[in-house]
């Protein structure tokens, strides 16, 4: 019913008098005149303040989480401010390196890192490989036994923790393909392995995806506590996860509150280490809004309005997956109310393509209206596709006035780019 909660906009945001929206200093109607919809436009400076509250709550060490969202320019952006990247692929590892990140500066996580990847991950040093079973031990004991460097490992366990989150987003129960289990004695094994064939740094553990409850993470440093105490680490890293709010009436701890309950939570559970953080969502989730353009308006009398816009699953494909929630609203009118209740869907064959499950927008919406949902930044441009051949939505950061393009839109020229065709 009620107008856009503000606090669901990036930091950077101003409503001018008549209602239009600009982050960054930028009209973001205008942004959307200018590069076309579906856009992501990321507030610069809010990123960037996020990234040194990271920094400033985990003096030991910050990492982002670039799956959250990867280009070169938010690679630079993060390393600029002090981050270390968490980089889970071959391809995180060649954008990073793409961007100038130094491969010291990288934390080579993933279950199922080829030897190609880790051979990859040894020729560029990167700063730490995170590993995450008994076989991937013995590929980098061979890859060394070749001849390449030694790395600097971590083992990550398992702490058989459940954080409160989708079950999708859950990595540290018992049951999961991530990590090495501390119930048995693998951990402690893989440990002593890694000691002997690598520089071992310490102990990873990364619970779940948008916890809200820094309860959660308190139980698992409770339960690595009295794991790594009979064993000496150098660094603890319990991963990233915190939650953020997307719609009315979520709100989620800070970065500077959750970094002070871990390391209370760490000086009471006796563990004398280093102890690091790779957050991916709570960097970047509320720094961007995507602006789409209304295409078609259909109502369905006695069941509910349908507002087609001309993105959807490639660009946000969250709702679907999760059922995750998100709020829309006109940036032409940034605090009118939304008393009318509408469905946002996307261009995709498929029933299951919804922006918005249940959402409100305000009753004078029209066709060719721009529509933007808040709260975009994290695991959309980085999770999106070209489901039917849809192309996908450049990237603008936009900062003190400036639009800066990071990202080109996708060509239907591209679509071709791979393809072979029949000769
Ligand atoms: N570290 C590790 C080892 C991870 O696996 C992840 C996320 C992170 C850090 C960063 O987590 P964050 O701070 O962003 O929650 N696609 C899902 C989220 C999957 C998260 C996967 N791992 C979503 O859209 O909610």
């Amino acid at each position: 019913m009620t107008a856009l909660p503000r606090h669901l906009l990036p930091d950077n945001s101003f409503v001018a008098p008549g209602g239009r929206l600009a982050v960054g200093g930028c009209d973001v109607i205008d942004l959307a005149d200018e590069f076309g919809t579906p856009l992501f436009v990321y507030d610069e400076a809010m990123m960037r303040a996020r990234c040194r509250e990271a920094v400033a709550a985990f003096p030991d060490g910050a990492a982002y989480a670039t799956k959250a969202f990867m280009c070169i320019a938010m690679a630079r952006l993060a390393h600029e401010e002090g981050m270390t990247l968490d980089v889970a692929t071959g391809g995180e590892i060649y954008i990073a390196l793409a961007a100038g990140v130094p491969a010291d500066r990288l934390v080579f996580h993933g279950n199922n890192k080829s030897v190609a990847e880790l051979r990859m991950a040894l020729e560029a040093g990167v700063g730490r490989i995170v590993i995450d079973s008994f076989e991937e031990i013995e590929r980098l004991e061979q890859l060394v036994a070749g001849g390449l460097a030694r790395p600097t490992v971590m083992i990550r366990v398992n702490p058989g923790v459940e954080a409160h989150t989708h079950e999708f987003l859950q990595t540290g129960v018992h049951d999961s393909k991530f990590g090495i289990s501390i119930v048995d004695n693998s951990a402690i094994r893989a440990i002593a392995r890694a000691r002997d064939s690598f520089d071992f740094a310490g102990v990873h553990a990364h619970i779940g995806s948008q916890v809200f409850d820094v309860q959660s993470f308190e139980r698992a440093i409770g339960v690595l506590g009295e794991f790594v105490a009979p064993i000496e680490i150098e660094e603890l890293s319990i991963g990233g996860g915190l939650g953020v709010a997307y719609v009315e009436g979520e709100t989620a701890p800070t970065i500077t509150e959750w970094g002070v309950a871990v390391r209370r939570a760490v000086a009471a559970a006796g563990i004398e280490a280093n102890v690091t953080a790779e957050p991916g969502r709570a960097i970047v989730a509320q720094s961007a809004i995507t602006l789409y353009t209304v295409g078609i308006i259909k109502e369905i009398p006695g069941v509910r309005t349908y507002v087609s816009v001309d993105g959807g699953m490639s660009d946000n494909p969250r709702p679907i997956l999760y059922g995750s929630g998100y709020e829309a609203f006109l940036p032409r009118g940034t605090d009118d109310d939304r008393p009318m209740h509408i469905r946002v869907v996307g261009k995709h064959c498929e029933s299951g393509d919804v922006v918005i499950w249940d959402g409100t927008l305000s009753e004078d919406l029209v066709v060719g209206d721009i529509l933007a949902t808040p709260v975009t930044g994290a695991y959309g441009h980085s999770m999106g596709s070209n489901y039917n051949m849809v192309i996908r939505p450049p990237v603008v950061f936009v900062r003190d006035g400036v639009a800066k393009q990071v990202v080109r839109r996708e060509t239907y020229d591209d679509l071709l780019a791979r393809d072979f065709g029949v000769d």
